[in-house]
């Protein structure tokens, strides 16, 4: 045991109430009781269980350190827990994100979504987790890169001495499982060039040039890679600390006032705009969406998680809400069109393989279609 605490923020859909819309109170419930009983036996510090749409959000705090079987072991037994309510209560996709039966000491790659950050405590610990549902872990991408680089949105890049050396970008390559370390302002385009494909390209870690200090980490497990079929979409987390001589939380949430679109909505297979929302709003309706995503302040104290507040539940988000939904509506004019739905090699289910197979004896070539398909001959039938 260290005196370092450990922020462990782990999601998971195990099932949902009328489709993928959210869960039972009864399943965060179960999951509560497990990580509560985990407090007691001093597993784990504190926590605090919640849900954005159909994810239920376990976020932990304890002295282990990431990737540590005993919290991985433990979210493991929060969700099985869940859905085992799920099942009773015939919830719909129960179980959904446990890809497998038997827990082996990680939850990485077994469904789970997960982002942790082992840190000193500094003399206040301002931290803010961000909890998504119908999108994808690159939904960060865009708001990371404007904290952390733009100094049009973070002003402190320009006056904080200490933040005016910059920042670098952990790059994960979500095909290849590879990584690189990219510094800010210098190979900013470079990092752009990668981080605009948010499908392959995802900003995993942040750290502060002058001194290493991990800033922010995302979750990066994309499900559907991990099953090999559709499973859902990865509906990603997020942690920032924030302020003195890191971005402030006004400069955090500064990005998601622009709803830029993201991969995810209805069957994973659509762009739409991410909504920032209170947590009484995480959860989807229209066309399963669109894609929301919450901001909880905290505190960190000696590992005690002080709050949350609602950061998102302001009425400055009100015109991005509109916003928002004013390009949900545009969107959603373009029916089964792209660039609404996804390109065919980032959509989640697919009918395509199935479609050509049954058109394959009547595709043609474009000469003998001409000489066949005359207008003449179209016409005389
Ligand atoms: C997207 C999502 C939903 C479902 C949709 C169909 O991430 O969870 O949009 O894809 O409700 O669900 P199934 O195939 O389970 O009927
Ligand atoms: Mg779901
Ligand atoms: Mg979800």
């Amino acid at each position: 045991m260290g005196d370092k605490i450990t922020l462990s923020v782990i999601k998971a859909d195990v099932g949902s109430i009328a489709g993928h819309h959210m869960p039972h109170p009864d399943q965060l419930a179960a999951a509560t009781k497990i990580l509560a009983e985990a407090k007691q036996k001093d597993i784990i510090v504190d926590f605090y269980v919640t849900h954005v749409g159909d994810d239920i959000q376990l976020i932990m705090t304890h002295r282990k350190g990431v990737d540590h079987p005993d919290i991985h072991g433990l979210a493991w037994e929060a969700f099985k827990s869940a859905t085992k309510v799920a099942k009773e209560l015939k919830l719909y996709a129960a179980g959904q994100d446990l890809l497998s039966e038997a827990f082996s000491g990680n939850v990485r790659g077994m469904g789970p979504g997960v982002a942790e950050l082992e840190m000193e405590e500094r003399e206040a610990e301002p931290v803010i987790t961000f909890h998504a549902d119908k999108t994808e872990p690159g939904a960060f991408n865009m708001p990371i890169y404007r904290i952390f680089a733009d100094p049009f949105n973070t002003a402190g890049l320009v006056i904080d001495p200490k933040m005016h050396d910059g920042f670098m970008f952990e790059v994960y390559d979500v095909f290849e499982g590879r990584s690189v370390l990219m510094k800010t302002p210098e190979e900013s385009y470079d990092v752009l060039a990668l981080i605009g494909t948010p499908g392959r390209y995802i900003v995993r870690r942040v750290y502060r040039k002058s001194d290493n200090l991990l800033a922010a980490v995302v979750s990066v497990e994309r499900l559907n890679l991990t099953a090999g079929r559709y499973v859902g979409k990865d509906d990603p987390v997020a942690i920032v600390r924030a302020q003195h001589g890191l971005p402030a939380v006004g400069e955090v949430l500064e990005p998601f006032s622009f709803p830029h679109l993201v991969a995810g909505w209805m069957r994973g297979s659509h762009h739409g705009p991410l909504m920032p929302v209170p947590m009484r709003y995480a959860k989807v309706t229209r066309f399963d969406g669109p894609p929301r995503v919450i901001a909880l302040g905290w505190n960190i104290s000696k590992g005690r998680l002080i709050g949350p507040v609602d950061l998102f539940d302001d009425v400055a988000f009100d015109e991005t809400r509109r916003l928002a939904e004013m390009i949900a509506e545009y969107m959603r004019r373009h029916g089964p069109f792209m660039p609404h739905r996804l390109g065919p090699e980032e959509m989640e289910y697919t009918t395509l393989p199935s479609v050509l197979e049954k058109l394959k004896d009547r595709f043609v070539k474009t000469e003998e279609v001409k000489v066949v398909k005359k207008h003449s001959d179209l016409l005389s039938h």
